[in-house]
């Protein structure tokens, strides 16, 4: 099943950050009219870290605003390779972010399986904590999912021909990229939410997004294909990464 969604084209990196921005505080500010919080829940990689520092430029109500991430590496919060160490220092620091409003996979348990469990207790806790009247949902409806793609058509940590990608009834999962544990937000968490943003750039995605968006492709090859949220779908990516798709998708 071919992506759809929104395909925004922009002539660089810079684009692809700026465009970003304006489409994570337009509906964080949303969320916010419409529920009196928002969620988002953070990619890692290196394309969102200059977006990160921008929105931390931001006069958001920051007291109201939830952060997640989609995925992590399983290592120390202290870690050089710690997707939660990359937002802290771009964009926490940086801001009046209350400590409960800030959401990091947990990475302390000697299992990654039962950090999955305890992370998905804990959403649930905090779901039905900060949405009590509304009813209950087997998938909670995050404001925004921004999510990046490696050059295997990865993203989160739902790496192609592995077992995270079966997983259908839980929120969180055990991802593995060459063995390594990951934590990741499953195939269904990421389509119950109302924006899905993907954010690339590089010439290095242009052979995963052509399969990403062919008509027929084997979505366990490629698995962002899986990304169909019931909400919006945002790919916001720059001339080099789209280099090679349909014109009629430009
Ligand atoms: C991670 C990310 C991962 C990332 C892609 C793209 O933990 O590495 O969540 O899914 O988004 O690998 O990374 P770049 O943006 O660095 O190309």
């Amino acid at each position: 099943m071919g992506t759809a969604g929104r395909i925004e084209i922009l002539p660089d990196v810079a684009g692809v950050v700026t465009r970003s921005r304006a489409l994570i505080v337009e509906r964080l500010q949303t969320a916010i009219a419409e529920r009196g919080i928002a969620t988002i829940a953070l990619s890692g990689g290196s394309t969102p870290q200059p977006l990160y520092e921008q929105l931390a430029t931001e006069n958001l109500p920051w007291e109201k605003i939830h952060l997640f991430w989609g995925d992590e590496r399983y290592v120390p919060y202290d870690h050089p390779d710690s997707n939660y160490r990359m937002v802290k220092r771009a964009w926490i620091d940086r801001v009046g972010l209350p400590s409960e409003n800030i959401h990091p996979m947990p990475t302390q348990f000697a299992d990654p399986a039962s950090a999955a469990i305890q992370h998905e207790a804990d959403l649930r806790i905090f779901f039905t904590t900060y949405f009590a009247d509304s009813p209950p949902t087997e998938w909670p409806a995050l404001d925004v999912i921004l999510l990046g793609m490696g050059d295997d058509a990865h993203t989160a940590s739902l790496f192609p021909g592995t077992a995270a990608l079966q997983v259908r009834d839980r929120w969180i999962t055990v991802g593995e990229k060459s063995g390594q544990p990951r934590l990741t937000f499953t195939i269904p968490l990421i389509n119950a939410a109302r924006s899905v943003i993907f954010m690339l750039a590089g010439a290095n995605k242009q052979a995963a997004l052509q399969h990403v968006f062919a008509l027929e492709a084997d979505d366990f090859l490629y698995p962002s294909r899986f990304i169909q949220p019931q909400g919006e779908l945002w790919w916001i990516m720059d001339q080099a990464a789209a280099q090679g798709l349909p014109e009629t998708m430009a």
